[in-house]
């Protein structure tokens, strides 16, 4: 033991002290050995000229603090909202982070129908508060009644993640109106992790409910996780109260770049998207019904399945180089795949087919 572990170590705030850090599995994921059905990220690099872009910037620029230029406004004209609308953050988990930080005291509550996205559990634990919620049905239908009884005095935000990660469930924009227009008084933030598979947005409720916070990333249709950029589009006075906890510079310069280009020229992503959405979902679906198997699709480009045995399933992927995602208890009967091109989708189904007639 060194010298340093045997003396006592500084104390943390209880809160987090009785924690465990968020440790999803990334060991040994080498996109070089294995086909990556885990992560529900693009199965596609980056075009090379971004590249070539990304490492003339590393040449010149990285020396200096982060230079944006117009970004913000480019990306108002995505996503359809006035720049004031706008705050980029360091991947959409600093976006979780942020908005809870601002709105939750001390033994508050958000609630969301569980099981959802863990930061938002991990977040929650941070600020010595409870994330509660009604489960999920059995079949991943949303609980939308008992989601609207599990509010109470002590909640301060409710969680929406659309579709949910890693249900698949989607939550229809009239049932996103009906909990904005229920609970005036508490934010709604409204997760769109997978906005550009799904092609559908609430954001046009934002010009009649100020209590609506939605966020985004460009860590999956818009490949660009290692590089963390996230963005919030809510009202522009809670923007600027955000801007108070957010750092000046945690948004880092290459990410913006990367979706700067990734915006100017949407044509690659986008056929990438169809590619999956159209040609993939349908095939791996047709599949499993043939095979007699159990799943759950979703809007966006992942799906849980129903395997006859989770652990043997993901033994004998992995022993063929193809990552899964097991899911925890309640629906430890589960895996959650990620659609990727159509070549690895055969072999999928190719090694698929082998562990059933195992
Ligand atoms: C629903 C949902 N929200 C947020 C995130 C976080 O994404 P990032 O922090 O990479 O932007 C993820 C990542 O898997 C997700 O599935």
């Amino acid at each position: 033991m060194s010298l340093l572990r045997l003396k006592k170590s500084i104390e943390v705030r209880d809160a987090i002290s009785r924690m465990s850090p968020y440790k999803p599995p990334l060991e040994n994921r080498d996109p070089k050995e294995f086909i990556l059905m885990d992560f529900n990220e693009s199965p596609l690099p980056l075009p090379s000229d971004v590249i070539q872009k990304i490492s003339g910037l590393l040449k010149s620029y990285v020396n200096i603090y982060p230079i944006y230029g117009d970004f913000i406004e480019k990306l108002g004209e995505y996503s359809g909202v006035p720049s004031e609308n706008l705050l980029l953050t360091n991947g959409s988990d600093q976006a979780i982070d942020i908005i809870m930080r601002s709105l939750m005291e001390i033994e508050e509550e958000a609630v969301m129908a569980q099981p959802g996205f863990q930061m938002y559990n991990q977040t929650a634990n941070t600020l010595g508060c409870k994330l509660t919620g009604p489960q999920f049905t059995s079949d991943f239908k949303f609980p939308h009644q008992k989601l609207k009884e599990s509010v109470n005095s002590k909640t301060r935000l409710i969680i929406l993640i659309n579709p949910n990660n890693p249900t698949g469930t989607f939550v229809s924009l009239s049932q996103v109106e009906d909990l904005l227009k229920s609970f005036p008084d508490i934010p709604l933030l409204v997760d769109e992790a997978y906005y550009e598979f799904t092609g559908e947005s609430c954001i046009s409720l934002l010009s009649s409910y100020p209590n609506l916070i939605v966020i985004r990333t460009f860590s999956k249709a818009l490949a660009l996780p290692s590089l963390r950029l996230g963005y919030v589009i809510a009202h522009p006075d809670f923007i600027q109260e955000l801007k108070k906890i957010r750092g000046p510079y945690d948004v880092n310069a290459v990410a913006v770049l990367a979706a700067r280009e990734q915006l100017n020229h949407p044509e690659y992503w986008q056929n990438m998207v169809r590619h999956l959405m159209d040609k993939c979902k349908p095939k791996i679906e047709n599949y499993f019904d043939e095979k007699g198997v159990k799943y759950f699709s979703s809007k966006a480009n992942f799906m849980l399945v129903v395997p006859p045995n989770v652990q043997h399933a993901y033994k004998f992927l992995m022993e063929n180089k193809i990552l899964v995602r097991p899911m925890k208890s309640p629906i430890a009967h589960t895996f959650r795949m990620s659609l990727r091109m159509m070549p690895e989708m055969e072999r999928f189904m190719k090694v698929f087919t082998c562990y059933l007639n195992n």
